[in-house]
């Protein structure tokens, strides 16, 4: 599979990754499974791996600790720390850590930071990223990230305020015509040199059925690795066989695709693009608080 570097941190990642968000029971993925879902993934040369402290109330954690316990040196580990104070966030980390059954991540970071309300208090005084700088003095993380799948001028300004080592944001084919990540965000990103991942390739399965294009699209991005969610072992296949065999659209071909899901362009088809959504499997009571409304 081809390589890119990833941004300034001196490694390079094959161009498909794994999301881990869906290796647990709620998308009926045993744990046997997971660990098959994982450990094939490594065998097919996949190092990147992404889950959260939220997913599915640690399960998604616990189950990547279930083979960073055997194959830690072979894994990139990122979590995220969905808590905006740096108490809180501070308690997130070490809760995650225990989970991963690991005394390091590679990567934390600032998870679905969907408005300037939210970046303020992760990056204010007494937020989340605080507690990030001083994990990663204390060698508990090595690189420091932001999530985002709303609005990409929330993480163009993140940039201006804090020197992120790398980004994760929404780059579906969809996600190209509304608040673009891949117009409005990549190019800064890279001028900056920050290493970027990109998500919702599939848009949730709304691309499903066009997966094989979804993820050529995002691959020709300016970006190092896609991270895919996978809750199967023939998903996993579907999508080596693609990133593999990978090459670029031809300007036609894209402009086809771009015409074949111009319908799908729609408010319900990407809930990620409200300011007020969270996936059920993110939310969780403690973020009342925070004003996060139900799903
Ligand atoms: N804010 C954030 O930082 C954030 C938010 C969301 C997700 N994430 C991360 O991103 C990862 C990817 O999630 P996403 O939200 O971007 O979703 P996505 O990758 O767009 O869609 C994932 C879904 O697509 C389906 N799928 C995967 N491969 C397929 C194939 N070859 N053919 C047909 N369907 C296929 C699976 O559906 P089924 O499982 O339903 O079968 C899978 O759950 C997550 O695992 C998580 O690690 C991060």
């Amino acid at each position: 599979m081809e390589t890119r570097p990833f941004g300034s941190t001196g490694e390079r990642f094959p161009i498909l990754s794994l999301g881990c968000q869906r290796v647990v029971d709620e998308h009926n993925c045993t744990a046997e499974q997971a660990v098959a879902i994982l450990n094939t993934a490594l065998d097919r040369g996949i190092r990147y791996f992404d889950t959260a402290w939220v997913y599915s109330h640690g399960q998604s954690e616990t189950r990547v600790g279930l083979v960073a316990k055997h194959r830690r040196q072979e894994m990139w580990i990122a979590t995220k720390a969905w808590d905006r104070t740096r108490e809180g966030a501070r308690r997130q980390l070490e809760e995650s850590l225990a989970r991963l059954q690991t005394d390091h991540v590679d990567e934390w970071r600032l998870h679905n930071v969907w408005g300037m309300d939210r970046l303020e208090a992760m990056t204010g005084r007494a937020g989340a990223l605080e507690a990030a700088v001083r994990a990663r003095e204390e060698g508990l993380l090595r690189f420091i990230s932001i999530s985002g799948h709303t609005d990409p001028q929330v993480q163009v300004e993140a940039l201006r305020r804090f020197p992120f080592d790398t980004a994760l944001v929404a780059v579906s084919v969809l996600d190209h015509f509304i608040y673009s990540f891949a117009e409005e965000f990549l190019p800064v990103a890279q001028q900056k040199g920050i290493g970027v991942v990109g998500m919702k390739v599939l848009a949730l399965r709304k691309l499903a059925h066009v997966a094989d294009r979804a993820l050529r699209y995002a691959l020709a991005l300016p970006l190092t690795t896609v991270i895919v969610g996978c809750s199967t072992l023939a998903q996993l296949e579907a999508d080596l066989a693609v990133a593999e065999g990978f090459g670029p659209m031809t300007g036609p071909e894209r402009l086809e695709f771009f015409r074949d899901v111009l319908p799908l362009v729609r408010p319900e088809n990407m809930p990620w693009k409200a300011v007020d959504w969270a996936s059920p499997e993110e939310w969780k009571p403690r973020d009342e608080p925070y004003g996060l409304p139900k799903p």
